[in-house]
């Protein structure tokens, strides 16, 4: 048995050993002293329809490799899942396109801003790597050069990885984005003039936007996350082998672009944030996270969802 497998097993025996109650009131005291820290956040505005969302809202939901599944606080509410959209793609495309996707997308951390261009222009239009948006919007086209109906597989995938039938993409938070994605517009004209886009600018922005519209809850993000834990179970996706564990890397050095580094010395789990303010994080082989405070930090990350996670590693359940 390798280090990392022993640890794993390690966790999930501990995992085991606690009890519903346990779980339950852990995740009512994490609620309790992570919540108010929103208060010195600001819920993202850049896209209008988001900022209409109240900055009190805070939600938490775990779900284990083995079903059990705990949530508190607005657990049950729909918010916008923003770049946490990415991972799925990400984990689609390397299912139904394969390694092929790397010629076109690094899988280096880029220590920019989800919204940075700068290296765009210095790397001659390959993306460091798939979180950034330059680099998740290649993955979108990749995708869709391949599967002109991707944004219905999309919602499907999201639908059956979630169990939930109703996850919906939000069309006034895409109309929004739509109409302030100057900058998303941008960084696709300039992959479009390096060579490293295949279909229309316009059609890849609006598939990309219509990932990062896709309006789930924290319930609903846990459960579908679920296929990245490892474990028992049929998955619709990353079966190859390694393939989850090449998933968790990127996640770990990329997934909250130029906080990365804070976020893995604080936290150390494979992650992905949106500027909806939800954060989706996977404890390998134990379960999957996901934590929604709207109000974010300067680097755009949910200021709450990081301390919650926070005092989650320090807990049994994900230490
Ligand atoms: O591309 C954008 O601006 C957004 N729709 C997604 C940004 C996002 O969630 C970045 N992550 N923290």
């Amino acid at each position: 048995m390798t280090e990392t497998t022993a640890l794993q097993a390690a966790a999930r025996a501990v995992a085991r050993t606690l009890g519903d109650k346990d779980i339950q009131s852990l995740l009512e005291r994490v609620a309790k002293e992570a919540g108010p820290l929103a208060a010195e956040g600001r819920v993202a505005d850049y896209i209008p329809a988001l900022g209409k969302v109240s900055a009190e809202k805070f939600g938490l939901a775990v779900h284990f490799h083995d079903g059990r599944e705990f949530a508190v606080g607005d657990a049950d509410e729909r918010f916008s899942v923003q770049s946490v959209s990415k991972v799925f793609n990400l984990a689609i495309a390397l299912d139904w396109i394969g390694d092929s996707l790397w010629e076109r997308v690094g899988r280096e951390p880029s220590g920019t801003s989800f919204n940075s261009l700068i290296l765009l222009e210095q790397e001659r239009g390959i993306p460091r790597n798939p979180f950034i948006n330059p680099g998740a919007i290649v993955v979108v086209d990749a995708l869709l050069a391949r599967f002109p109906f991707y944004t219905q597989q999309l919602r499907n995938m999201m639908r059956r990885l979630s169990g939930d039938a109703d996850v919906l993409y939000d069309e006034e938070v895409w109309h929004s984005e739509r109409r302030h994605g100057d900058l998303n517009r941008a960084m696709a004209w300039l992959l479009k003039a390096k060579g490293n886009l295949s279909c229309p600018p316009h059609d890849t922005l609006d598939v990309y936007f219509r990932g990062c519209s896709l309006s789930m809850s924290c319930r609903a993000l846990a459960r579908a996350g679920r296929f990245l834990v490892g474990g028992d179970g049929e998955w619709p996706l990353s079966n190859a082998p390694g393939r989850r564990r090449r998933i968790h890397s990127v996640m770990r050095l990329c997934g909250l672009y130029d906080a990365a580094g804070d976020f893995a010395y604080r936290v150390g789990l494979p992650a992905k944030s949106g500027v909806g303010g939800g954060i989706l994080a996977i404890v390998p082989s134990v379960c999957s996270i996901c934590v929604w405070s709207p109000a974010l930090d300067a680097k755009g990350n949910s200021l709450a969802g990081v301390r919650a996670l926070e005092l989650l590693v320090a807990s049994q359940i994900a230490g």
